[in-house]
């Protein structure tokens, strides 16, 4: 088939200077959800129409297999379509989406496209409680006679739209969602012969519904299994709505595959996450880009994060931020640690509070529990990082490597001047700062020696003279 996305309005009513479509849900744009969900129908072509904000949209999107027809000015949705028909093959049927409705199963597509086959039209309808502002599903006797349509309401005669329907068309409650699957050869015809009549002076392409009726092409109407799938976003609270829907059913799958969730009303997902058996995840997670947790992890309230990889039985305490890290199995990490990028950890490493990692090696069974900064060191196994201990990695203009070897104890409060070397073995005084290699195996200390002042007194405070 052929899949047209229409993309060009302009969405006043999100009052952003961001495009519609590049709206963010659950980390992704409206429009991404939307092209993800036509790539998994393996279209021969998609064609996104743009207007508003075009170039950035094309910017943010643009990948080998999309074609973009520009549409301006705009003037209806019939007139959007139009814009696509050069890119449009004949011999298959074209799908048309919405780029502001990003939650359509592909499922339900698929049952739509199935329905109108390649002679039929095929309609996405939804009952709604709130019809206001929709265009009306008409339904009753074709010319031809009364032929009962698969879902037993009468065959649909014609879409009206809301501003130009009567009290008594006001009053169905079967609404268009926009979606429909058209044989590209009649959409062709019948966008052609379109006029402009109505209310909102606009091209209709919900009138072609009327045509197809009028020249004995059957309409088959599908509905969806869960009225969010034809959603829309027109402002901010519409975005947020579909946000919760994204991620309740998005929890959902997680505790049917065997994750416990704390609440599944309070986890947000923005990519791509992977449980192994067992995991439990408390309250307000987020969890960004691709997230891979081992068999029997456990994620403490409140932690973000993005691109992370966990080992089997690591524990994430409350509070952490992992960033672009990767930590072996049965690893303690947190509360209030903070993993970035290069961060790799091995396994029953232990990173306490406010403790900091970047770009480091940690090696097995190593352990910096409190307020530290490690970052470009190799540390190997069984290290102790005493707490304030920090690599001066940065010398204003470059960063160096700190190496700290197997068995080493760095003492608390010392600053490890790299590129600088710990040996094998090496204990670091506390209040240590190593500027040249600690030899394997000794100790080494860098503070003045202590004293004592006998008769030593504090300073008194000088009572201060009143004022005349
Ligand atoms: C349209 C349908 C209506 C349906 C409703 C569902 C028509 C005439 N009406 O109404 O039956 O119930 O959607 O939400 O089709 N767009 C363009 N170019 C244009 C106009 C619109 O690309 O010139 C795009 C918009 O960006 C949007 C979509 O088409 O993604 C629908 O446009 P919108 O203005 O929301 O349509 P409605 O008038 O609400
Ligand atoms: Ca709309």
């Amino acid at each position: 088939m052929n899949i047209v996305v229409l993309a060009a309005g302009m969405g006043k009513r999100m009052r952003s200077d961001l495009p519609k479509v590049l709206h963010r849900l659950a980390g992704r744009s409206l429009l991404a959800h939307v092209l993800d969900t036509s790539r998994t129908l393996s279209p021969d072509r998609i064609v996104v129409i743009h207007g508003h904000g075009g170039e950035q949209v094309q910017a943010a999107l643009g990948a080998p297999d999309l074609a973009w027809a520009r549409q301006e000015p705009q003037l209806g949705t019939g007139h959007a379509v139009m814009q696509a028909l050069p890119h449009l093959d004949d011999a298959v049927p074209t799908l048309i989406l919405y780029g502001d409705v990003p939650l359509t199963r592909a499922d339900t597509l698929r049952r739509l496209v199935e329905a109108a086959g390649t002679e039929r039209l095929g309609l996405l309808t939804v009952d709604l409680e709130q019809p206001d502002g929709y265009g009306r599903i008409v339904r009753g006797i074709t010319k031809d006679g009364d032929r009962p349509s698969d879902d037993g309401r009468g065959p649909v005669l014609r879409i009206v739209e809301h501003k130009d329907a009567d009290a008594a068309v006001r009053a169905i409650r079967e609404v268009n969602t926009g979606i429909m699957v058209v044989p590209t050869l009649l959409l062709r015809r019948w966008l052609g012969a379109l006029s402009n009549d109505n209310a909102q002076r606009e091209y209709y392409l919900t009138d072609v519904v009327a045509m197809a009726v009028a020249e004995g092409v059957p309409v088959a109407a599908v509905q969806p299994r869960a009225e969010w799938e034809t959603l829309g976003v027109n402002s901010p609270a519409q975005l947020a709505a579909l946000e919760r829907v994204f991620q309740r059913n998005l929890a959902d799958d997680l505790l049917e595959a065997g994750v416990s969730l704390a609440d599944p009303a309070r986890i947000d997902v923005r990519g791509t996450l992977v449980a192994g058996r067992d995991c439990r995840i408390d309250v307000n997670c987020v969890f960004e880009g691709t997230v891979v947790l081992g068999d029997r992890v456990q994620i403490g309230a409140n932690c973000v994060l993005r691109d992370a990889t966990l080992g089997a039985g690591t524990e994430l305490l409350p509070m952490c931020h992992v960033d672009g890290a990767v930590v072996g199995a049965d690893a303690r990490i947190g509360p209030f640690a903070r993993l970035r990028p290069g961060a790799n950890l091995g396994d029953d490493t232990h990173v306490g509070n406010f403790v900091e990692i970047k770009n480091t090696r940690l090696g097995d069974h190593s352990k910096a529990n409190h307020l530290a900064y490690v970052g470009d060191a190799i540390v190997g196994q069984r290290v102790n990082i005493g707490a304030g201990t920090i690599t001066c990695n940065y010398d204003g203009a470059n960063k160096h490597v700190t190496v700290i070897e197997d068995d080493a104890f760095i003492g608390s409060d010392t600053q490890l001047v790299a590129p600088v070397t710990v040996g094998r073995g090496a204990t670091l005084g506390a209040g240590t700062t190593l500027v040249r290699d600690a030899p394997a195996g000794q100790l080494t200390v860098s503070r003045a020696r202590q004293a004592s002042i006998p008769g030593w007194k504090r300073p008194v405070k000088i009572p201060k003279t009143p004022k005349e």
